[in-house]
């Protein structure tokens, strides 16, 4: 059987920002004091969010097996400890780095973070083959969608618009047009607008009108 994916719509935000800063890592002349504060402030965001969907799998989404398979997912609650302290580490390093690191120093923390990234996909991967299936012999896709609002809720405007922007470029045309088309009813007009500007550079040229075409 085959249940609500819940874990799809950050897990894709996560695969693109990750991406993104591996790319950023990688290209980043670390002597350019302009280059290593934009890496430097990517590296945050990435801390906040990645932190931010730990933390909602570890209080909310995770306790949705564990009361029907105890210690389900202790093995993946017990990556994320090892995951934060890697990344933790990284951007600790990064906020040190002042322009005078050798290139090799340089080389050494961008195959880090490519590290990283590399262990942070399995983890979403054994999440949404392994963990989120477990889950739908016990819940109905109602009851899993009131998890995902939970977790909505507790959210900052400027989170959740953090998260729309690393999400709706990784996801369907279709996926956007169904959570535009949901978001739209509930949000003032103003702030409905203010979601689709900033969005629109983060869309290839066309996209962003392709997806609004199928939003009512
Ligand atoms: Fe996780
Ligand atoms: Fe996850």
């Amino acid at each position: 059987m085959t249940g609500l994916r819940l874990l799809d719509p950050p897990h894709k935000g996560l695969r693109h920002l990750l991406g993104k800063f591996a790319l950023a890592a990688g290209r980043t002349d670390y002597a350019d004091p302009v280059e290593l504060a934009a890496l430097r402030d990517l590296a945050h965001r990435v801390q906040t969010l990645l932190e931010e969907h730990a933390r909602n799998e570890d209080d909310v989404i995770f306790p949705l097996l564990e009361a029907k398979v105890p210690g389900a997912t202790a093995a993946l609650h017990a990556d994320h400890g090892v995951l934060d302290a890697s990344l933790e580490s990284i951007v600790a390093r990064l906020d040190e780095m002042d322009g005078t690191q050798s290139r090799e120093d340089a080389h050494a923390l961008y195959l880090d973070v490519t590290e990283f990234q590399a262990r942070y996909l399995l983890h979403l991967v054994r999440e949404e083959r392994d963990f989120e299936p477990e889950l739908w012999p016990h819940y109905s896709d109602d009851e899993l969608r009131a998890g995902e609002a939970v977790i909505a809720q507790t959210m900052s405007p400027e989170l959740l618009m953090a998260w729309f922007t690393i999400c709706a470029p990784a996801r369907t045309v279709t996926e956007n047009r169904e959570v535009l088309n949901n978001v739209k009813g509930v949000l003032p007009p103003e702030v409905y607008a203010g979601i689709i500007e900033a969005l629109r550079p983060e869309f290839p040229a066309g996209r962003l009108e392709t997806i609004l075409e199928g939003v009512e």
